[in-house]
């Protein structure tokens, strides 16, 4: 008599995942629950968005949201009291909406890269206020439904002692000046999501990551439309804590916010990238890994952003005088680097298993085994069967319009067999049998 056994073939799907010829991230990212993963992009370093060079091309391949490096900060839109500048931001936003890429706005209000109008005039509460209310509401009404999120207001925190920074924000307004500015970007766009974004505040238990965290959550309990955290994570390769970064994420999630990778990059020190560059890119390679796994284990943190792509134009060798660099995924001349590669290959992973889950969890099919027959059994109408054996062939396949098909199994071979069943609904149904004689 020939016993029957039955699991879910995981097998299958890893074959179909292989024959998809498109290897991009934001091919695979849109097959993981829509995540977001982009790039933040300088017009310094091109004049024309859209010209088809490389840079254009490797944003176009491999993202689905942007943010402007410089563009959309304070003295870049507003350089003159009242008086906006605009070409920049919508020459992105146009680009992006054209490539069906998603915007993040980037930033309505923050201490640095201000015009000297507002660093060297006199404001009392109010007038500032308004200079602020004003900013915010031109700038999120004109690209509203095209920026989907803004980050509402930067670095507003101190590096230490769990205070807010003294910029002139907070102390010509004070320190209700966070809670006015989302109140204003909210009225502004009711649909756009609005985050508080941050430097060292990533890890769980650190000063700085405590007062974000209780400050948002505050935030949130006072009705303050706040959707999140962005967390900037300008790292150094090998010195991650990636426990305390998960559940730091994860406190943000009891606490219904969202939390968002907004300004990625892990430097390597110069002199480590000489000594052993092979070495060093498989570390970087590895954090750029489990920070994609992060995010992907998160169902909060659905937006994931490198600061820039390519190591060509990272603000790192500037900002750290030369002592670090090739923090990017791109190197200088554009070519993938191992980081790509990783993220690249735990993003195909991710997608393969929400396939498997999708099938591992579904409830609308019932399988009976008898010597003779599988009795397939569903709730809805069954469209095609079929059953290939190992070498994949087909040994079995009808047509149907019923909600149950028996499949004669007496005339076959010993072996593997993948019984797939197409539902009316068009879903797609998987089973591994082993038959033994
Ligand atoms: C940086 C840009 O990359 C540089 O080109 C610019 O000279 C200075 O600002 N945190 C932020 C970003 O929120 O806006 C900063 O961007 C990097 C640190």
């Amino acid at each position: 008599m020939k016993r029957i056994t039955f699991s879910v073939s995981l097998l299958l799907f890893v074959i179909i995942s292989n024959a998809q010829i498109q290897q991009s991230l934001s091919y695979y990212a849109n097959k993981c629950q829509s995540l977001k993963i982009g790039a933040a992009v300088g017009s310094n370093f091109y004049t024309v968005y859209d010209n088809g060079d490389v840079y254009n091309q490797t944003i176009q391949n491999n993202f689905n949201i942007l943010v402007a490096e410089n563009e959309m900060k304070f003295d870049a839109m507003e350089p003159q009291k009242g008086v906006f500048n605009f070409a920049k931001a919508d020459k992105l936003v146009a680009y992006a909406q054209k490539y069906g890429m998603q915007v993040r706005g980037h930033t309505l209000c923050w201490h640095s890269q201000l015009p000297s109008w507002l660093t060297n005039g006199t404001f009392t509460r109010s007038s500032l206020q308004a200079v602020l209310k004003n900013h915010i509401t031109t700038i999120v009404t004109r690209y509203k439904g095209k920026v989907q999120q803004w980050d509402v207001v930067n670095e507003p925190f101190n590096d230490s002692g769990g205070t807010l920074r003294a910029s002139i924000w907070q102390q010509v307004i004070g320190n209700d000046y966070i809670d006015s500015a989302f109140v204003w970007a909210h009225c502004a766009d009711p649909d756009a999501e609005l985050y508080l974004n941050d430097y060292s505040t990533e890890m769980y238990g650190g000063t700085k990551a405590n007062a974000m965290y209780n400050h948002v959550k505050s935030m949130k309990d006072r009705k303050i439309p706040v959707t999140g955290v962005g967390f900037q994570c300008h790292f150094t390769v090998n010195t991650i804590d990636f426990g305390k970064l998960d559940q730091n994420i994860k406190r943000y999630a009891s606490a219904g916010l969202d939390v968002i990778i907004t300004e990625l990059d892990i430097r390597i020190a110069v002199a480590d990238y000489n000594a052993d560059r092979t070495k060093w890119l498989a570390y970087q390679a590895e954090d750029y890994r489990r920070m994609i796994r992060s995010c992907l284990d998160n169902p909060n943190c659905k937006t994931f952003v490198t600061w820039g792509f390519t190591d060509k134009y990272s603000w790192i060798p500037n900002f750290t005088n030369n002592v670090s660099g090739y923090a990017l995924i791109f190197d200088n001349s554009y070519i993938p680097k191992p980081a790509y590669t990783s993220i690249l290959n735990e993003l195909a992973t991710e997608s393969v298993k929400t396939k498997v889950e999708t099938v591992v969890e579904n409830p609308e099919i019932k399988l009976e085994f008898s010597p003779n027959k599988v009795l397939v059994e569903t709730d809805r109408l069954i469209n095609q069967c079929q059953l290939f054996n190992v070498k994949g062939e087909k040994v079995f396949s009808s047509p149907v319009t019923n909600n149950f098909i028996e499949i004669p199994v007496n005339n076959l071979q010993r072996g593997i067999y993948i019984l797939n069943i197409r539902l009316e609904n068009g879903l797609m149904i998987f089973r591994k049998f082993i038959i033994n004689n």
